[in-house]
Protein backbone atom coordinates (compact mmCIF):
# COMPACT_ATOMS: atom_id res chain seq x y z
CA UNK A 1 0.00 0.00 0.00
CA UNK A 2 2.04 2.85 -1.13
CA UNK A 3 0.22 5.42 0.14
CA UNK A 4 2.41 8.55 0.32
CA UNK A 5 2.86 8.25 -3.30
CA UNK A 6 -0.12 9.88 -4.55
CA UNK A 7 0.86 12.92 -2.31
CA UNK A 8 3.22 15.19 -4.67
CA UNK A 9 0.62 14.61 -7.33
CA UNK A 10 -2.54 15.82 -5.57
CA UNK A 11 -4.23 18.78 -7.02
CA UNK A 12 -5.19 21.31 -4.30
CA UNK A 13 -8.28 24.05 -4.89
CA UNK A 14 -6.83 27.04 -6.58
CA UNK A 15 -8.13 29.67 -4.99
CA UNK A 16 -9.18 31.10 -1.87
CA UNK A 17 -12.68 31.36 -3.18
CA UNK A 18 -12.68 28.37 -4.66
CA UNK A 19 -11.78 26.76 -1.08
CA UNK A 20 -14.44 28.49 0.82
CA UNK A 21 -17.14 27.23 -2.00
CA UNK A 22 -15.93 23.88 -1.73
CA UNK A 23 -16.44 23.58 1.90
CA UNK A 24 -19.78 25.18 1.94
CA UNK A 25 -20.77 22.83 -0.68
CA UNK A 26 -20.20 20.21 1.30
CA UNK A 27 -21.83 21.62 4.68
CA UNK A 28 -24.78 23.21 2.64
CA UNK A 29 -27.22 20.58 1.93
CA UNK A 30 -29.99 18.32 2.58
CA UNK A 31 -28.82 18.77 6.34
CA UNK A 32 -30.22 22.40 6.22
CA UNK A 33 -33.10 21.96 4.42
CA UNK A 34 -34.71 18.51 5.02
CA UNK A 35 -32.72 16.82 8.84
CA UNK A 36 -32.92 20.43 10.34
CA UNK A 37 -36.34 21.57 10.39
CA UNK A 38 -37.31 17.69 11.13
CA UNK A 39 -35.20 16.83 14.26
CA UNK A 40 -36.08 20.45 15.15
CA UNK A 41 -39.82 19.76 14.98
CA UNK A 42 -39.63 16.12 16.14
CA UNK A 43 -37.45 17.55 19.35
CA UNK A 44 -39.81 20.20 20.44
CA UNK A 45 -38.61 23.30 18.35
CA UNK A 46 -36.08 26.37 20.24
CA UNK A 47 -34.71 24.28 22.67
CA UNK A 48 -33.45 21.80 20.79
CA UNK A 49 -32.43 24.88 18.25
CA UNK A 50 -30.39 26.53 21.01
CA UNK A 51 -28.36 23.05 22.51
CA UNK A 52 -27.85 22.89 18.68
CA UNK A 53 -26.14 26.01 18.51
CA UNK A 54 -24.24 26.28 21.44
CA UNK A 55 -23.04 22.38 20.25
CA UNK A 56 -21.88 24.27 16.54
CA UNK A 57 -19.88 26.57 18.66
CA UNK A 58 -18.34 24.72 21.83
CA UNK A 59 -17.55 21.48 19.54
CA UNK A 60 -18.82 21.55 15.67
CA UNK A 61 -16.35 24.60 14.70
CA UNK A 62 -13.38 23.76 17.15
CA UNK A 63 -13.25 19.96 15.73
CA UNK A 64 -13.58 21.65 12.23
CA UNK A 65 -10.63 24.10 12.37
CA UNK A 66 -8.85 20.56 13.89
CA UNK A 67 -9.77 17.95 11.15
CA UNK A 68 -8.84 21.26 8.17
CA UNK A 69 -5.09 21.74 10.14
CA UNK A 70 -4.57 18.14 10.67
CA UNK A 71 -5.63 17.51 6.45
CA UNK A 72 -3.79 20.05 5.20
CA UNK A 73 -0.52 19.27 7.32
CA UNK A 74 -0.49 16.16 6.15
CA UNK A 75 -1.97 16.13 2.90
CA UNK A 76 -3.39 12.96 2.41
CA UNK A 77 -6.42 10.63 3.25
CA UNK A 78 -7.59 10.25 6.48
CA UNK A 79 -6.34 6.77 7.39
CA UNK A 80 -2.52 8.03 5.92
CA UNK A 81 -2.90 11.54 7.48
CA UNK A 82 -3.11 10.02 11.08
CA UNK A 83 -0.60 7.29 10.53
CA UNK A 84 1.77 10.31 9.30
CA UNK A 85 0.86 12.86 12.06
CA UNK A 86 0.98 10.15 15.08
CA UNK A 87 3.69 8.68 17.04
CA UNK A 88 4.89 5.19 15.83
CA UNK A 89 2.26 2.03 16.65
CA UNK A 90 -0.63 4.56 17.81
CA UNK A 91 -3.68 3.01 16.51
CA UNK A 92 -5.29 6.87 15.68
CA UNK A 93 -6.02 5.72 11.42
CA UNK A 94 -8.68 4.13 13.19
CA UNK A 95 -10.21 7.28 12.93
CA UNK A 96 -9.66 7.22 9.61
CA UNK A 97 -11.53 4.47 8.94
CA UNK A 98 -14.44 5.00 11.18
CA UNK A 99 -14.48 7.88 9.28
CA UNK A 100 -14.94 5.71 5.89
CA UNK A 101 -17.32 3.54 8.02
CA UNK A 102 -19.99 6.30 8.50
CA UNK A 103 -19.42 8.22 4.96
CA UNK A 104 -21.41 4.68 3.87
CA UNK A 105 -23.49 5.05 6.24
CA UNK A 106 -24.66 8.26 5.82
CA UNK A 107 -23.94 8.14 1.67
CA UNK A 108 -26.89 5.55 1.72
CA UNK A 109 -29.68 7.00 3.35
CA UNK A 110 -28.32 10.13 2.43
CA UNK A 111 -28.44 9.37 -1.00
CA UNK A 112 -32.14 8.07 -0.69
CA UNK A 113 -33.29 11.52 0.23
CA UNK A 114 -31.97 12.86 -2.70
CA UNK A 115 -33.71 10.88 -4.34
CA UNK A 116 -36.84 11.91 -2.76
CA UNK A 117 -35.81 15.39 -4.16
CA UNK A 118 -35.04 14.32 -7.35
CA UNK A 119 -38.17 12.70 -7.60
CA UNK A 120 -40.06 16.02 -6.41
CA UNK A 121 -38.56 18.12 -9.15
CA UNK A 122 -40.58 15.85 -11.38
CA UNK A 123 -43.22 15.62 -9.46
CA UNK A 124 -43.15 19.26 -9.50
CA UNK A 125 -43.20 19.58 -13.19
CA UNK A 126 -46.17 17.69 -13.12
CA UNK A 127 -47.85 20.03 -11.06
CA UNK A 128 -49.45 16.82 -8.73
CA UNK A 129 -47.93 17.91 -5.51
CA UNK A 130 -49.08 21.96 -5.12
CA UNK A 131 -51.46 22.03 -2.90
CA UNK A 132 -52.24 23.49 1.01
CA UNK A 133 -54.16 20.56 1.91
CA UNK A 134 -52.30 17.99 4.31
CA UNK A 135 -53.92 14.99 2.68
CA UNK A 136 -53.17 15.51 -0.88
CA UNK A 137 -49.37 16.52 -0.18
CA UNK A 138 -48.84 13.87 2.50
CA UNK A 139 -50.34 11.19 0.22
CA UNK A 140 -48.03 12.41 -2.54
CA UNK A 141 -44.87 11.61 -0.27
CA UNK A 142 -46.34 8.33 1.27
CA UNK A 143 -47.30 7.11 -2.75
CA UNK A 144 -43.19 7.91 -2.87
CA UNK A 145 -41.73 6.25 -0.46
CA UNK A 146 -43.47 3.49 -0.08
CA UNK A 147 -43.15 2.40 -3.51
CA UNK A 148 -40.21 -0.18 -3.82
CA UNK A 149 -39.48 0.72 -7.60
CA UNK A 150 -39.64 4.32 -7.78
CA UNK A 151 -37.92 4.85 -4.63
CA UNK A 152 -34.72 2.13 -5.51
CA UNK A 153 -34.68 3.76 -9.51
CA UNK A 154 -34.64 7.24 -8.15
CA UNK A 155 -31.52 6.35 -5.79
CA UNK A 156 -30.02 4.64 -8.53
CA UNK A 157 -30.50 7.19 -10.40
CA UNK A 158 -28.48 9.62 -8.03
CA UNK A 159 -25.67 7.22 -7.81
CA UNK A 160 -24.97 7.26 -11.34
CA UNK A 161 -25.33 10.92 -11.43
CA UNK A 162 -23.05 11.91 -8.81
CA UNK A 163 -20.53 8.97 -10.00
CA UNK A 164 -20.85 10.41 -13.56
CA UNK A 165 -19.94 13.58 -12.29
CA UNK A 166 -16.59 12.00 -10.32
CA UNK A 167 -15.62 9.32 -12.96
CA UNK A 168 -16.07 12.49 -15.98
CA UNK A 169 -13.85 14.60 -13.50
CA UNK A 170 -16.11 17.42 -14.12
CA UNK A 171 -16.07 17.74 -10.31
CA UNK A 172 -14.37 21.62 -11.01
CA UNK A 173 -16.97 22.00 -12.91
CA UNK A 174 -19.81 21.49 -10.84
CA UNK A 175 -18.48 23.44 -7.98
CA UNK A 176 -18.17 26.25 -9.99
CA UNK A 177 -22.25 25.85 -11.19
CA UNK A 178 -22.96 25.12 -7.04
CA UNK A 179 -20.96 28.67 -6.49
CA UNK A 180 -23.40 30.35 -8.88
CA UNK A 181 -26.41 28.68 -7.82
CA UNK A 182 -26.67 28.89 -4.36
CA UNK A 183 -27.06 32.87 -3.71
CA UNK A 184 -30.08 31.66 -5.66
CA UNK A 185 -31.20 28.61 -3.32
CA UNK A 186 -30.70 31.68 -0.69
CA UNK A 187 -33.02 34.02 -2.13
CA UNK A 188 -35.60 31.57 -2.76
CA UNK A 189 -35.17 30.61 0.83
CA UNK A 190 -36.01 34.43 1.66
CA UNK A 191 -39.04 34.13 -0.85
CA UNK A 192 -40.63 31.54 1.14
CA UNK A 193 -40.12 32.61 4.13
CA UNK A 194 -41.40 35.87 3.54
CA UNK A 195 -44.12 34.09 1.93
CA UNK A 196 -44.65 31.97 5.15
CA UNK A 197 -44.49 35.03 7.66
CA UNK A 198 -48.10 36.50 6.14
CA UNK A 199 -49.62 33.25 6.86
CA UNK A 200 -51.99 32.79 9.67
CA UNK A 201 -50.28 30.79 12.06
CA UNK A 202 -46.83 32.35 11.34
CA UNK A 203 -46.50 33.55 15.12
CA UNK A 204 -47.36 29.89 16.27
CA UNK A 205 -44.54 28.71 14.03
CA UNK A 206 -41.96 31.40 14.81
CA UNK A 207 -42.92 30.48 19.14
CA UNK A 208 -42.15 26.62 18.17
CA UNK A 209 -38.77 28.11 16.51
CA UNK A 210 -37.66 30.70 19.08
CA UNK A 211 -39.50 30.27 22.43
CA UNK A 212 -37.50 27.61 24.13
CA UNK A 213 -39.46 25.11 26.82
CA UNK A 214 -36.49 23.84 28.55
CA UNK A 215 -38.60 20.56 29.90
CA UNK A 216 -37.96 19.20 26.02
CA UNK A 217 -34.38 18.89 26.69
CA UNK A 218 -33.25 15.75 27.80
CA UNK A 219 -30.19 13.67 27.03
CA UNK A 220 -31.32 11.81 24.02
CA UNK A 221 -32.42 16.01 22.46
CA UNK A 222 -29.04 16.83 23.73
CA UNK A 223 -27.04 14.03 21.76
CA UNK A 224 -29.46 14.47 18.45
CA UNK A 225 -28.53 18.31 18.56
CA UNK A 226 -24.57 17.48 18.86
CA UNK A 227 -24.75 14.96 16.23
CA UNK A 228 -26.50 17.35 13.87
CA UNK A 229 -24.02 19.89 14.44
CA UNK A 230 -21.27 17.68 13.18
CA UNK A 231 -23.19 16.11 10.72
CA UNK A 232 -24.40 20.00 9.71
CA UNK A 233 -20.54 20.68 9.48
CA UNK A 234 -19.57 17.46 7.72
CA UNK A 235 -17.06 16.60 10.75
CA UNK A 236 -15.87 13.53 12.81
CA UNK A 237 -14.97 11.64 9.58
CA UNK A 238 -12.56 12.74 7.55
CA UNK A 239 -14.40 14.98 4.87
CA UNK A 240 -13.31 17.86 6.60
CA UNK A 241 -9.88 16.62 6.56
CA UNK A 242 -10.05 15.80 2.81
CA UNK A 243 -10.74 19.12 1.90
CA UNK A 244 -8.31 20.57 4.31
CA UNK A 245 -5.78 18.11 2.31
CA UNK A 246 -6.36 20.26 -0.76
CA UNK A 247 -6.31 23.69 1.20
CA UNK A 248 -3.63 26.19 0.36
CA UNK A 249 -0.74 26.58 2.73
CA UNK A 250 -1.94 30.23 3.10
CA UNK A 251 -5.67 29.98 3.04
CA UNK A 252 -6.94 31.13 6.55
CA UNK A 253 -8.48 27.79 8.38
CA UNK A 254 -10.40 29.71 10.99
CA UNK A 255 -11.94 32.77 8.98
CA UNK A 256 -12.94 30.14 6.32
CA UNK A 257 -14.63 27.59 9.01
CA UNK A 258 -16.22 30.81 10.67
CA UNK A 259 -17.43 31.96 7.29
CA UNK A 260 -18.77 28.05 6.30
CA UNK A 261 -20.35 27.68 9.65
CA UNK A 262 -22.36 31.49 9.79
CA UNK A 263 -23.80 30.96 5.85
CA UNK A 264 -24.35 27.14 6.91
CA UNK A 265 -26.52 28.52 10.33
CA UNK A 266 -28.45 31.06 7.98
CA UNK A 267 -29.42 28.74 5.50
CA UNK A 268 -31.12 26.47 8.18
CA UNK A 269 -32.40 29.30 9.59
CA UNK A 270 -34.26 30.51 6.37
CA UNK A 271 -35.81 26.87 6.12
CA UNK A 272 -37.11 26.56 9.80
CA UNK A 273 -38.51 30.10 9.03
CA UNK A 274 -39.91 28.95 6.14
CA UNK A 275 -41.43 25.59 7.31
CA UNK A 276 -43.02 26.45 10.46
CA UNK A 277 -45.25 28.84 10.16
CA UNK A 278 -46.59 26.66 7.72
CA UNK A 279 -46.71 23.78 9.69
CA UNK A 280 -49.02 25.46 12.56
CA UNK A 281 -51.04 27.31 10.00
CA UNK A 282 -51.97 23.99 7.60
CA UNK A 283 -52.58 21.31 10.49
CA UNK A 284 -49.02 19.95 9.80
CA UNK A 285 -47.84 17.84 12.52
CA UNK A 286 -44.30 19.19 13.71
CA UNK A 287 -43.40 16.09 14.54
CA UNK A 288 -44.09 14.63 11.19
CA UNK A 289 -40.16 13.15 10.61
CA UNK A 290 -38.15 12.54 7.93
CA UNK A 291 -41.74 13.79 5.78
CA UNK A 292 -41.92 17.14 7.10
CA UNK A 293 -39.97 19.43 4.51
CA UNK A 294 -41.73 17.09 1.61
CA UNK A 295 -45.14 17.78 2.45
CA UNK A 296 -45.12 21.52 3.85
CA UNK A 297 -43.05 23.26 1.46
CA UNK A 298 -45.53 22.29 -1.15
CA UNK A 299 -48.37 24.10 1.09
CA UNK A 300 -46.56 27.15 1.01
CA UNK A 301 -45.61 27.43 -2.81
CA UNK A 302 -49.48 26.87 -3.15
CA UNK A 303 -49.88 30.25 -1.61
CA UNK A 304 -47.52 32.19 -4.10
CA UNK A 305 -48.21 33.11 -7.69
CA UNK A 306 -45.81 31.35 -10.34
CA UNK A 307 -45.72 28.92 -7.53
CA UNK A 308 -45.39 25.41 -8.97
CA UNK A 309 -42.68 26.90 -11.39
CA UNK A 310 -40.76 28.17 -8.49
CA UNK A 311 -41.06 25.02 -6.58
CA UNK A 312 -39.95 23.19 -9.49
CA UNK A 313 -36.53 25.92 -9.07
CA UNK A 314 -36.80 25.16 -5.56
CA UNK A 315 -36.44 20.80 -5.50
CA UNK A 316 -33.34 21.30 -8.43
CA UNK A 317 -31.55 23.69 -5.85
CA UNK A 318 -32.24 21.66 -3.09
CA UNK A 319 -30.68 18.81 -5.68
CA UNK A 320 -27.80 20.55 -6.33
CA UNK A 321 -26.95 21.48 -3.11
CA UNK A 322 -27.07 17.84 -2.05
CA UNK A 323 -24.76 17.23 -4.82
CA UNK A 324 -21.87 19.31 -3.70
CA UNK A 325 -22.70 17.63 0.42
CA UNK A 326 -22.68 14.18 -1.42
CA UNK A 327 -19.36 14.64 -3.82
CA UNK A 328 -17.78 15.24 -0.08
CA UNK A 329 -19.14 12.69 1.35
CA UNK A 330 -18.18 10.27 -1.71
CA UNK A 331 -14.87 12.03 -1.56
CA UNK A 332 -13.29 10.12 1.50
CA UNK A 333 -14.03 6.67 0.85
CA UNK A 334 -12.41 7.15 -2.98
CA UNK A 335 -9.64 8.89 -1.95
CA UNK A 336 -8.78 5.76 0.56
CA UNK A 337 -9.83 3.80 -1.80
CA UNK A 338 -7.15 4.84 -4.25
CA UNK A 339 -4.28 5.59 -2.15
CA UNK A 340 -4.69 3.17 0.51
CA UNK A 341 -5.72 0.29 -1.98
CA UNK A 342 -3.54 1.80 -5.22
CA UNK A 343 -6.95 1.69 -7.29
CA UNK A 344 -7.14 4.30 -10.00
CA UNK A 345 -9.54 6.83 -8.93
CA UNK A 346 -12.23 5.61 -11.37
CA UNK A 347 -11.97 2.44 -10.41
CA UNK A 348 -12.32 3.62 -6.40
CA UNK A 349 -15.39 5.43 -7.34
CA UNK A 350 -16.73 2.67 -9.19
CA UNK A 351 -16.28 0.54 -6.26
CA UNK A 352 -18.04 2.79 -3.90
CA UNK A 353 -21.03 3.40 -6.68
CA UNK A 354 -21.31 -0.24 -6.36
CA UNK A 355 -20.98 -0.99 -2.63
CA UNK A 356 -23.73 1.82 -2.23
CA UNK A 357 -26.09 0.73 -4.37
CA UNK A 358 -26.21 -2.49 -2.26
CA UNK A 359 -25.91 -0.92 1.28
CA UNK A 360 -28.52 2.37 0.23
CA UNK A 361 -31.06 0.25 -1.41
CA UNK A 362 -31.65 -1.07 2.32
CA UNK A 363 -32.51 2.50 2.95
CA UNK A 364 -34.56 3.43 -0.36
CA UNK A 365 -36.77 -0.13 0.81
CA UNK A 366 -37.53 0.92 4.45
CA UNK A 367 -40.80 2.09 3.81
CA UNK A 368 -42.09 -0.57 1.77
CA UNK A 369 -40.49 -4.04 1.04
CA UNK A 370 -38.34 -3.85 3.89
CA UNK A 371 -40.68 -1.99 6.53
CA UNK A 372 -40.87 -4.56 9.41
CA UNK A 373 -36.65 -5.65 8.84
CA UNK A 374 -35.73 -4.07 11.94
CA UNK A 375 -32.28 -3.93 14.25
CA UNK A 376 -32.42 -2.51 17.49
CA UNK A 377 -35.99 -1.71 17.11
CA UNK A 378 -34.60 1.01 14.11
CA UNK A 379 -35.61 0.37 10.02
CA UNK A 380 -32.64 0.69 8.08
CA UNK A 381 -32.54 4.07 7.28
CA UNK A 382 -33.32 5.36 11.04
CA UNK A 383 -30.71 2.74 12.23
CA UNK A 384 -27.76 4.18 9.84
CA UNK A 385 -28.49 7.97 10.59
CA UNK A 386 -28.35 7.11 14.29
CA UNK A 387 -25.62 5.10 14.13
CA UNK A 388 -23.73 7.82 12.25
CA UNK A 389 -24.84 10.96 13.63
CA UNK A 390 -25.27 9.73 17.51
CA UNK A 391 -22.34 7.81 17.23
CA UNK A 392 -19.96 7.71 14.86
CA UNK A 393 -19.48 11.42 13.88
CA UNK A 394 -19.32 12.03 17.80
CA UNK A 395 -17.29 9.63 19.02
CA UNK A 396 -15.01 10.59 15.90
CA UNK A 397 -15.01 14.40 17.09
CA UNK A 398 -14.04 12.96 20.58
CA UNK A 399 -10.69 11.66 19.01
CA UNK A 400 -9.94 14.08 16.71
CA UNK A 401 -9.81 16.89 19.74
CA UNK A 402 -8.09 14.67 21.93
CA UNK A 403 -5.52 14.07 18.91
CA UNK A 404 -5.21 17.63 18.70
CA UNK A 405 -5.15 18.36 22.12
CA UNK A 406 -2.81 15.72 23.57
CA UNK A 407 -0.82 14.04 21.17
CA UNK A 408 -0.45 16.86 17.71
CA UNK A 409 -0.10 19.31 19.85
CA UNK A 410 -0.27 23.70 20.72
CA UNK A 411 3.26 24.08 18.55
CA UNK A 412 1.72 22.26 15.82
CA UNK A 413 -1.83 23.41 16.23
CA UNK A 414 -0.67 27.41 16.71
CA UNK A 415 1.93 26.97 13.08
CA UNK A 416 -1.37 25.52 11.08
CA UNK A 417 -3.95 28.08 12.75
CA UNK A 418 -1.73 30.75 12.30
CA UNK A 419 0.00 29.93 8.54
CA UNK A 420 3.28 29.67 10.26
CA UNK A 421 2.96 32.92 11.90
CA UNK A 422 1.80 34.91 9.10
CA UNK A 423 -1.81 35.41 10.31
CA UNK A 424 -2.46 37.37 13.76
CA UNK A 425 -4.39 34.47 15.01
CA UNK A 426 -2.80 33.79 17.77
CA UNK A 427 -5.61 34.15 20.89
CA UNK A 428 -7.66 31.97 17.71
CA UNK A 429 -5.47 29.43 17.93
CA UNK A 430 -4.98 29.18 22.08
CA UNK A 431 -8.94 29.51 22.68
CA UNK A 432 -9.75 26.63 20.48
CA UNK A 433 -7.33 24.38 21.38
CA UNK A 434 -7.91 24.78 24.98
CA UNK A 435 -11.75 23.42 23.66
CA UNK A 436 -10.14 20.41 21.83
CA UNK A 437 -8.02 19.44 24.78
CA UNK A 438 -10.45 20.04 27.60
CA UNK A 439 -14.13 20.79 26.59
CA UNK A 440 -15.03 19.25 23.71
CA UNK A 441 -14.29 15.77 24.25
CA UNK A 442 -15.31 15.62 27.75
CA UNK A 443 -18.61 17.59 26.56
CA UNK A 444 -18.98 15.24 23.72
CA UNK A 445 -18.18 12.07 26.08
CA UNK A 446 -20.53 12.87 28.74
CA UNK A 447 -23.43 13.49 26.03
CA UNK A 448 -23.13 10.36 24.29
CA UNK A 449 -23.02 8.60 27.95
CA UNK A 450 -26.01 10.07 28.78
CA UNK A 451 -28.05 10.54 25.55
CA UNK A 452 -27.49 6.40 25.03
CA UNK A 453 -28.08 5.95 28.90
CA UNK A 454 -24.97 4.40 29.46
CA UNK A 455 -24.60 6.40 32.33
N1 LIG B 1 -23.15 18.56 5.87
C1 LIG B 1 -23.95 17.88 4.91
C2 LIG B 1 -25.38 18.36 4.97
O1 LIG B 1 -25.76 19.04 5.86
C3 LIG B 1 -23.92 16.38 5.09
C4 LIG B 1 -22.57 15.79 5.25
C5 LIG B 1 -22.24 15.10 6.40
C6 LIG B 1 -21.60 15.95 4.25
C7 LIG B 1 -21.00 14.57 6.59
C8 LIG B 1 -20.33 15.41 4.42
C9 LIG B 1 -20.04 14.72 5.60
O2 LIG B 1 -26.17 18.07 4.14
Amino acid sequence: MGQHKNKLKRIGFSSSFGILAATLGSAVGLGNIWKFPYLTGANGGAGFLLVYLLATLLVGLPVMIAEIALGRQAKANPISAFEALSPKRQPWWLIGAAGMLAAFLILSFYSEVVAWVFAYVVKAISGSILSSDRHVTEAAFNALISDPLQSLLWQWAVLLFIGGILLLGVTKGIEALTKKLMPLLFALLLLLCMVSLTLDKAAEGLAFLFNPDFSKITASVVLTAVGLAFFKLSVGMGTMMTYGSYFRDDQDISLTTLRVMGADLCVSMLAGIAIFPAVFTFGFAPGAGPALVFITIPAVFSQIPMGQLLMVLFFVLAAVAATGAMLSLMEVPVVIFHERFGLSRPRATLLTIVLLAGLGSSCALTNSTLEDFKLFGMTMFDLFDFVSSNILLPAGGIFIALFVGWVWGIDNFRKAVTNQGMLANETTARIVFFLLRYVTPVLVLVVMLKGLKLF
